[in-house]
């Protein structure tokens, strides 16, 4: 007998991006239920070769259903998420809103598998921003071998990062550039096409951002809070695939050799590092596969122990539904939850 899943928020970008990776790995569940707002009851979502009908959110029954993918935001998740977790169903959320809870463990399996028994106590699992969660998997072997002591991390983020709005925005706004329309900005806070914008998430009283804050926050409570992170989170006109440019200062030695060597092995790193013309990865190659892609690595002479790197991955996939589908896996694999219907 399989498990029952939930996936609310299904008509979004992350959530159609779970029921493919669902249906892809074949994941262990009997029955997978679409969910989204009152706006979409009824439409339609694909599920591998199946469709599902979508259900409403507000007025679904959780008492027989295992686990809950929840992508539907931060203010639907501080809602839902509690009363899910009470009705014995365990909620992996997509949002903000329980990452920085002490009670609540924040997961990459490939970073922190263990810290996964901490969800407990309120039956939820928090997946963290999608520029952290690419970031960590790359960091952790190295912070393994040589110990970081600080990391420097400039962003440039896809706009599937602001949901299918600001998709269809830079879609919009690129059309409107060819046909000389007026181009309107609502879901950025200027024009985004053949533009950057460095102002992700809102401003914070020290001058940073809160997907600045993010980074750094999430960073140390997966990996190591003694290490120092400074980011810059920069919108860049690209659909699909956050890249990141990052410094790392290490306590240990490490060459760029050792580190080819040691990310090669890691698991979720994929190393394409020539030194030629396109021996490196770009967004837009990363969109559709799970890897983090890990390119450009350099010594960096201007500190004691320090290295460059380059690190690409789909923002959609390990930035969110995949890693939420990997907890799911972890969960079962270790044993920590049973299906209701078998356990009944
Ligand atoms: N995109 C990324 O790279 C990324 C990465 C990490 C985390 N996240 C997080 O994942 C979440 C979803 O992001 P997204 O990019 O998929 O956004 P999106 O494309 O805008 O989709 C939002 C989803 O939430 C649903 N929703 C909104 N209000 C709802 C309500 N009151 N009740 C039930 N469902 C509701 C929407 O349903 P309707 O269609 O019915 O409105 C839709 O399915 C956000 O919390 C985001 O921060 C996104």
């Amino acid at each position: 007998m399989g498990f029952k899943i939930a996936v609310a928020g299904a008509t979004g970008n992350v959530g159609r991006e779970m029921l493919n990776i669902l249906s892809e790995r074949g994941f262990p569940a009997d029955e997978v239920v679409a969910l989204a707002s009152a706006r979409s009851q009824g439409t339609e979502v694909s599920f591998g070769d199946k469709t599902l009908k979508v259900k409403n959110l507000e007025n679904y029954d959780f008492s027989d259903t295992d686990i809950c993918l929840m992508s539907a935001g931060g203010a639907v998740s501080l809602k839902y998420s509690p009363k899910i977790g009470q009705q014995g169903c365990v909620v992996i959320d997509n949002s903000s809103a329980w990452r920085y809870d002490s009670e609540v463990p924040l997961i990459v399996p490939e970073v922190n598998p263990d810290a996964i028994s901490l969800f407990t106590k309120k039956n939820i699992i928090a997946n963290p921003n999608c520029s952290t969660a690419q970031l960590v998997v790359a960091l952790k072997p190295l912070h393994d071998y040589a110990k970081i002591k600080r990391v420097v991390v400039s962003t440039y983020q896809s706009v599937s990062g602001a949901g299918k709005d600001g998709m269809d925005e830079l879609f919009n706004q690129t059309r409107a550039v060819f046909v000389a329309d007026p181009i309107e900005s609502k879901k950025f806070t200027k024009r985004i096409a053949f533009n950057v914008i460095p102002h992700i998430d809102v401003f914070m009283e020290d001058g940073y951002t809160k997907e600045e804050w993010k980074v750094l926050a999430e960073t140390k409570k997966m990996l190591d809070p003694k290490i120092k992170v400074t980011c810059t989170a920069v919108r860049v006109p690209v659909f699909i695939g956050h890249s990141e440019s990052v410094n790392i200062e290490f306590e240990n030695e490490i060459t760029a050799d050792e580190a080819r060597d040691i990310l090669r092995e890691a698991p979720g790193c994929l190393v394409v590092d020539k030194h030629e013309n396109g021996g490196y990865v770009t967004p837009y190659e990363c969109a559709g596969e799970d890897a983090t892609y890990i390119s450009r690595i350099r010594e960096d002479a201007t500190v004691e122990n320090g290295l460059n790197i380059w690190v690409v991955s789909d923002n959609l996939r390990k930035g969110a539904a995949l890693n939420a589908i990997q907890i799911a896996e972890l969960l079962i694999n270790r044993g920590l939850i049973r299906a209701k219907k078998q356990a009944a």
